[in-house]
């Protein structure tokens, strides 16, 4: 069954697999073409911001080719001056971004020697440029990568998969709440990011543990120019742990809320009710991690968490599944 062990581990391997995108880093990476070339030339003073985010252009070759060289917004082939790339690298592109890198003009870096491709050459390479790979038209399953959930996906996700909203945690009922300190429904465990409204300081939030809670996630918080945390230490991983089973708690027992007992009611047992109990446990699982489960995981999932805890209550057992699902690799990568 999944131990925090093994989440640690997937998400190492998560990290892991970040980095080994990272060619350009990396000194025994050889270019493995001309786009390549090009990628690595300009990457010194790209992929600082271009690694990851909306424009990862330079996160592997398969990503620059797709998002950069293969746009012609961006690359016109075998017409530099008239491509964007070229306008931007020499600082006179239309729009809103007219210089990349932004506040500082590619020749200077030319010049101080940070990068040693020059515009001309780039330029040469756009004058020829290479036809699009056959690549381009078919996915790559070599490129397949994982990150893990971000704090925000975690608390968004899972007050939706678990059907729980922001008045389980704090009194929105109250026709003034917004006029005064929130009052947290006591004990829930809310995890709230810092800089989101309802909650962008003590004024909301009254609870100032639900915003440290989101920062242990690895949350950022804008406000305090704090920049998310991509790795998953052990703090990230024992505050879900609190939050998957205090929300779990939630979630089975608010009234009428079937997002855990969609197919059974606490007074199904086993013995009772078992094709009820097997209907919901796989169910729980396509819910909470997107697919279903082996017929393996079914059975371990079923005779390690389940009826162990249903011994002493139902609610205990579904709560426990609840929560070993929300602990899953699968359910904290993306
Ligand atoms: C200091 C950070 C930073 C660096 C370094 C940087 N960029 Fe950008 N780039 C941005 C930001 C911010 C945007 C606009 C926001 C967005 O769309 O992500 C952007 C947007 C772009 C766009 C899209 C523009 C559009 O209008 O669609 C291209 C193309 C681009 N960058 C290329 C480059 C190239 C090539 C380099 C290296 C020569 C580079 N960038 C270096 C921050 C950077």
């Amino acid at each position: 069954m999944s131990t925090l062990r093994s989440i640690l581990r997937a998400a190492a391997l998560a990290a892991l697999a970040l980095t080994v995108a990272a060619c350009p880093k990396n000194d025994d990476c050889a270019p493995t073409g001309r786009n390549d070339e090009i990628r690595l030339g300009l990457a010194p003073a790209c992929e600082g911001c271009h690694i990851t985010g909306n424009k990862p252009f330079f996160a592997s070759l398969t990503a620059f080719e797709n998002g950069l060289v293969y746009d012609e917004r961006y690359v016109k082939p075998g017409d530099p001056e008239n491509s964007m790339l070229i306008q931007m690298l020499e600082g006179n592109a239309p729009g809103s971004y007219p210089q990349m890198p932004p506040g500082q003009p590619y020749g200077e870096l030319i010049a101080n020697g940070h990068v040693t491709l020059t515009i001309e050459q780039v330029k040469a390479w756009i004058r020829d440029l290479p036809p699009p790979p056959a690549r381009l038209e078919t996915s790559d399953p070599e490129e397949f990568n994982v990150r893990r959930l971000t704090a925000e996906e975690m608390v968004v996700t899972l007050m939706d998969q678990l059907g729980l909203t922001l008045e389980d945690f704090v009194s929105t009922s109250d026709p003034n709440w917004r006029n005064k300190a929130y009052v947290v429904n006591g004990g829930k465990l809310f995890v709230w990011p810092g800089d989101w409204a309802p909650g962008i300081s003590g004024e909301y939030v009254s609870d100032s543990r639900s915003v440290e809670r989101f920062d242990a996630l690895g949350g950022g918080n804008s406000l305090l120019y704090r920049k998310r945390d991509v790795g998953f230490g052990p703090s990230a991983g024992q505050t879900l742990v609190q939050m998957s089973q205090a929300w779990c708690v939630r979630a089975v027992d608010k009234k009428s809320n079937t997002a855990v007992l969609r197919y059974v009611t606490l007074a199904d047992t086993s013995s009772k009710n078992p094709d009820a109990v097997q209907k919901n446990l796989r169910a729980l699982y396509l819910r909470m991690l997107g697919q279903p489960p082996s017929d393996a995981e079914a059975k371990e999932l079923y005779e390690q968490v389940y009826m162990p805890l249903e011994a002493q209550s139902t609610r205990l057992a579904w709560i426990g599944v609840c929560a070993t699902l929300i602990r899953h690799p699968l359910w904290i990568t993306y």
